[in-house]
């Protein structure tokens, strides 16, 4: 074989290579950017770790989970994991979960605001018992 046909057959392969795994379709929307573990964890509130937590507006991060306290005092909790391209940006500003990276807004039970956040944030349940605050799928 030639090195001219060699190199031929070569890239026909590597273009192969680098496109066969979008046949089934490599658009944007395709991709799924939801959590896939399961989320259980409670936090101790007294512990100064969480001392965010005792104010509205405050929140802390943890196993990649955005818990905070809104501005009505209810706990609340999103995954940190942005739904518009998966980077690990959202928090709590306004009263609202936003993402930093390209300014995705969600309302606090995940309802995409704005065109970044068309498909929604993942939110997570919480249960408040004493001072231990259970965070749940
Ligand atoms: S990744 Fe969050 S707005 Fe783009």
């Amino acid at each position: 074989m030639q090195r001219k046909e060699f190199l031929k057959t070569l890239g026909a392969g590597a273009l192969f290579a680098l496109t066969a795994g979008c046949f089934g379709g490599c658009s944007k929307d395709d991709e799924d950017f939801a959590p896939t573990e399961d989320v259980d964890f409670t936090i101790d509130l007294s512990d100064p770790t969480y001392d965010n937590l005792q104010q509205n507006g405050g929140y802390i991060i943890k196993d990649r989970v955005v818990v905070a306290k809104d501005d009505n005092g209810n706990y609340v909790a999103a995954t940190q994991r942005c739904s518009h391209e998966g980077f690990y940006e959202v928090s709590l500003q306004n009263n609202e979960w936003f993402c930093g990276q390209h300014g995705a807004r969600f309302d606090l039970s995940g309802q995409g605001l704005n065109s970044e956040a068309s498909r929604n944030l993942t939110i997570y349940q919480t249960e408040l018992n004493g001072q231990m605050l259970r965070v749940f799928s």
